[in-house]
């Protein structure tokens, strides 16, 4: 519904748009349709009408030579950098991103033949991330005037399986730094100090890690789950313990027991500070 609503304004104004600029009509039922889609794009034949598919041909003409326009993909979208010719163009310190899709290299800065590929597959949970950063970078900076056939399109604008894993590998990814976040904030990291003469010590205290809390809780090495090096954690010593918070027959002892936690050699259970052991 809200689909056919927007769609009937886009073409009440490509008619009278038409006449003036063609280009605006279709970025606007382009902008239209993104609205409709929640953001999504390409994922229907309706949208796929209205978006250039560049072929890689096509795309590798826009590399700036001879004062031309540059193009660049990243995540099988086209992006016009021209206004970053310095960066892109001939001679440029990132011409070799211009007129392909080199969506891996952005993450692992291997800027050759070999990295230079739009295959995410091997990326990390967190490269994707990093993919997404630069993503958001294009879309504000740069306009978007594409897609390109390739991995994540084919060449009549339907998606390809590559795009089916990076949506995967972002859901993974996003799933991982919630939880990543919420286990700094159960178990904050503790502040450290190394000096020659004395050797290193970690301590806890009401701002640690950078979480800002009304506890201070005692050093603990810490292995987070599925990691198997031991960070230093701060461990609250009171109230209900983190995953069953809501408890009311808890021995008030808050996450000292969680199994995941050893105490540091040479350190009393209920000191906030700790000396580290000499290597
Ligand atoms: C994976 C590694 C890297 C990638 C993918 C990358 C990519 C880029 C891209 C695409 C731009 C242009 C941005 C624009 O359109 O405005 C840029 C600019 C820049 N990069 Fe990198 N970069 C990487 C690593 C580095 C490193 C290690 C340094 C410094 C030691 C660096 C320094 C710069 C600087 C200074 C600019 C801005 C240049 C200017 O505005 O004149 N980059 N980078």
């Amino acid at each position: 519904m809200k689909g056919n609503i927007a769609l009937t304004f886009g073409i009440l104004f490509c008619i009278f748009a038409y006449l003036y600029d063609p280009k605006t009509c279709r970025t606007y039922v382009r902008a239209l349709l993104r609205f409709v889609n929640g953001g999504e794009e390409h994922s229907d034949d309706r949208l796929k009408l209205t978006v250039t598919v560049f072929s890689r041909e096509e795309l590798s003409k826009y590399k700036g030579m001879n004062g031309g326009d540059v193009y660049l993909a990243l995540l099988g979208n086209v992006y016009d950098v021209t206004r970053g010719r310095k960066h892109y163009g001939p001679g440029g310190g990132y011409s070799f991103f211009s007129g392909i899709d080199g969506s891996a290299a952005f993450v692992t800065g291997e800027f050759n033949e070999k990295g230079l590929v739009d295959d995410i597959s091997k990326l990390s949970n967190q490269d994707i991330l990093g993919l997404e950063e630069w993503k958001s970078f294009y879309e504000k900076d740069y306009k978007f005037v594409g897609i390109v056939e390739g991995s994540f399109y084919d060449k009549e604008g339907n998606v390809r399986d590559m795009m089916r894993i990076y949506k995967k590998k972002l859901e993974d990814a996003l799933l991982e730094k919630d939880l990543l976040d919420s286990d700094r904030q159960l178990f904050p990291s503790c502040n450290s100090e190394w000096a020659q003469n004395k050797g290193g010590r970690v301590w806890c205290s009401t701002k640690s890690g950078g979480i800002s809390r009304d506890w201070v809780g005692v050093p603990r090495m810490y292995y987070a789950t599925g990691s198997s090096k031991a960070r230093c954690a701060c461990v609250r010593t009171s109230g209900p313990p983190s995953y069953d918070p809501q408890s009311t027959s808890h021995k008030d002892r808050g996450d000292l027991d969680n199994p995941n936690l050893s105490l540091y050699p040479n350190c009393n259970a209920d000191s906030i500070s700790c000396p580290l052991p000499k290597k």
